[in-house]
C-alpha cells in the first residue's frame, strides 16, 4: 500500500525518506555546551528507528543564548566534533541531521525542567537580553534591552553558528523564532515595546528575525534547506496572530526560507491554549495554503493515520512529532506496519521484522 507519511520528499538537495521528524527537544543534558553520549545513544535511536529528519534541540548561539545553563550549545568551534560524530551516525543510519539554532533572550538563565523552577542564582546564571526590559514572569530574571550593538552581536552568532552546524555535519538549519524565545520576543507586540527600528511597527518587530534569516542564507550553502520554526499565535489578545504568521511567512519566502515548521505559544504564561490532539495542525494549513510555502505540523500528533491524514489533506508537508518518540524511538518503523508500508529495518534488526 502506498501511504504519503512514507513518500519522499525534496527540499533543495536533500531528500527525505519520509515525512516523519523528529521535533527538537530540549535534553539539558549538556556541560558547557558540549554534545555527549547522551546525544549519541537519545537521538541515535530515532535513526535508528526509521525518522527521515532529525532535528537537533534548541542549540545556544551563545552561552548566553542558553535557556539553561544545561542547554546544548554552538558557540564554540570546541563544540563541532562532539556534534560531528552525531551526525555521521544518523548519516550512516539513513537519517538526516537538522539542528535548530536558538537564543532564549528573557527565558534563559533558568533552570532545567528537574533541578528548578524559574531563575538560577547568580553564581550560575547570567544578564539575560530581550528586546524591552520586561521579565517573562515574575520568578523569570530581569533583562536587559538589546542595543544596536548588542543587536548586531545576535545576527553574528547565527551566521557563525551556521557556519560551525556545516562544519559539524547538518545538512538542514531550522531558526527557532517561536515559544517566546528572543525572535518570537522581537515579533510580539507583547514583550517588544521598542521605539526604534525594531520595534512598534509591525515591519520593525519582524525586522530581527529577517536580518537573522539573511545571515544564516548567506552562509548556508545554495542545496541546503533552512527552515523557521514560529509561533503562529500567542494566543493572547492584542499579541501576535495568525495573520501576523501568514503576512511573515510570505516574507521569510522571498528570503531562502524552505519551510515553515508552525508551533504556538510560549511568549506569555497567562495564554490560554486550547491543547488536544492536532491542536496546531490548522496553523501549518492555513500557512502552506495562504503563503505557498511547504509547513510542517507539530503538536500532539501520536499515531500513524493521523499523521498520514494530515498529509492527505494537504495540511502540511511534514509531520513533527516530539513526545511520541520519546514514547517510542521506534515509531516510523511501527507506523509503517500500522499503515500496511514495506520499509526497511535496520539490518541489525531485521529478524524482529515479523512477529512469525
Ligand atoms: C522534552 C521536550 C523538549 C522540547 N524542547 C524543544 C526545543 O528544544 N525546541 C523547540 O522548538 N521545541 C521544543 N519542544 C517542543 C516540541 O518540539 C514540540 O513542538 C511539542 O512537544 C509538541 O509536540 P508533541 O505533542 O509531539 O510533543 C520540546 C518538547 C519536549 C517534550
Amino acid at each position: 500500500m502506498a501511504a504519503k507519511l512514507f513518500s519522499p520528499f525534496r527540499l533543495r538537495g536533500i531528500e527525505l525518506k519520509n515525512r516523519i521528524v523528529v521535533s527538537p527537544m530540549c535534553e539539558y543534558s549538556s556541560q558547557d555546551g558540549f554534545a555527549n553520549d547522551w546525544h549519541l545513544v537519545h537521538l541515535g535511536s530515532r535513526a535508528v528507528g526509521g525518522a527521515s529528519l532529525i532535528i537537533f534541540e534548541a542549540t545556544g548561539v551563545s552561552p548566553e543564548a542558553r535557556i539553561t545553563p544545561d542547554d546544548l550549545g554552538i558557540w564554540k568551534d570546541e563544540h563541532i566534533e562532539g556534534l560531528k560524530r552525531i551526525t555521521s551516525f544518523l548519516e550512516a543510519h539513513g537519517s538526516v541531521s537538522g539542528i535548530q539554532l536558538a537564543h532564549a533572550g528573557r527565558k534563559a538563565s533558568t533552570y532545567s525542567p528537574w533541578t528548578g523552577e524559574g531563575a538560577v542564582p547568580e553564581n550560575l546564571g547570567w544578564q539575560t537580553v530581550a528586546p524591552s526590559a520586561i521579565p517573562f514572569s515574575d520568578t523569570y530574571p530581569l533583562p536587559v534591552a538589546l542595543d544596536q550593538e548588542g543587536i548586531q552581536k545576535v545576527i553574528d552568532d547565527f551566521r557563525t553558528a551556521t557556519q560551525r552546524s556545516l562544519a559539524a555535519g547538518f545538512k538542514v538549519i531550522e531558526i527557532h523564532a517561536a515559544h517566546g524565545y528572543l525572535l518570537h520576543q522581537f515579533c510580539s507586540p507583547l514583550s517588544n515595546q521598542r521605539t526604534d527600528e525594531y520595534g512598534g511597527s509591525y515591519e520593525n518587530r519582524i525586522r530581527l528575525l529577517l536580518e537573522v534569516t539573511e545571515a544564516v542564507r548567506e552562509v548556508l550553502p545554495a542545496d541546503l534547506p533552512l527552515f523557521v520554526r514560529i509561533s503562529a499565535t500567542d494566543w493572547t489578545e492584542g499579541g501576535w496572530t495568525l495573520e501576523d504568521s501568514i503576512a511573515l511567512a510570505n516574507i521569510l519566502k522571498t528570503k531562502g526560507v524552505d519551510l515553515i515548521d508552525a508551533s504556538t505559544g510560549g511568549n506569555v504564561p497567562q495564554a490560554k491554549i486550547p491543547v488536544g490532539p492536532g491542536y496546531q495542525v490548522e496553523f501549518a494549513e492555513r500557512i502552506k495554503q495562504e503563503a505557498g510555502i511547504p509547513t510542517g505540523a507539530v503538536g500532539i500528533i501520536t499515531n500513524a493515520q493521523q499523521a498520514e491524514a494530515i498529509l492527505e489533506n494537504n495540511q502540511a508537508d511534514l509531520i513533527f512529532m516530539a513526545r511520541e518518540f520519546l514514547r517510542d524511538p521506534y515509531f516510523p518503523l511501527h507506523a509503517a506496519q500500522d499503515l500496511g508500508v514495506d520499509v526497511e529495518w535496520p539490518v541489525q534488526y531485521q529478524r524482529a521484522k515479523r512477529v512469525k
